[in-house]
């Protein structure tokens, strides 16, 4: 699976988010990467509206874990606000990583290590002041010895 956006504002980066949502199933782990105001949290806000969650533009912020009661469940992280891994680790994330929700990591390149093999991977690339590059790549689950 690879998905390639180009957006020119806000709304577009969060259309992007909605339809790439199309494409995931339940158990999905999505790592975002992206510099600060890149739109990372616009693009899983998008999602959520994807996944079918009404009013996520005016959902409260969350402390450390965003929980989204769709079908699938949504489950929105962001690793900036963790202190180590083990707070990650503390917090149950293999659980919600290895259940039937999807789920959301922003900032997944601090802390790549709890991150699983078949993740996918979206960056966003600021290439202008209202405008960004969003790819979106899963990882190859890679064997043993290769
Ligand atoms: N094309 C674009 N896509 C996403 N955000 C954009 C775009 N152009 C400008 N912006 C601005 O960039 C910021 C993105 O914020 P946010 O989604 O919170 O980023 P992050 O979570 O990566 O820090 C917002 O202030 C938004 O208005
Ligand atoms: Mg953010």
């Amino acid at each position: 699976m690879r998905q390639e956006f180009v957006t020119n504002s806000p709304e577009e980066t969060f259309g992007a988010g909605r339809r790439f949502a199309a494409s995931l199933v339940a158990g999905d782990v999505v790592a975002l990467t992206g510099e600060l105001g890149s739109g990372k949290t616009l693009f899983t806000q998008g999602i959520a509206e994807g996944l079918g969650v009404e009013d996520v533009v005016n959902s409260p912020t969350f402390k450390l874990i965003g929980e989204y009661d769709s079908t699938p469940p949504l489950y929105h992280f962001d690793f900036y606000r963790l202190e180590s891994a083990e707070d990650a680790v503390a917090l149950g994330i293999e659980h919600y990583f290895m259940g039937e929700g999807i789920s959301v990591v922003e900032w997944a390149d601090l802390f790549l290590q709890l991150i699983p093999d078949d993740a996918i991977e979206v960056t966003i690339t600021v290439t202008g002041e209202k405008s960004r590059e969003i790819l979106a790549e899963r990882r190859e689950a890679e064997t043993a010895g290769d």
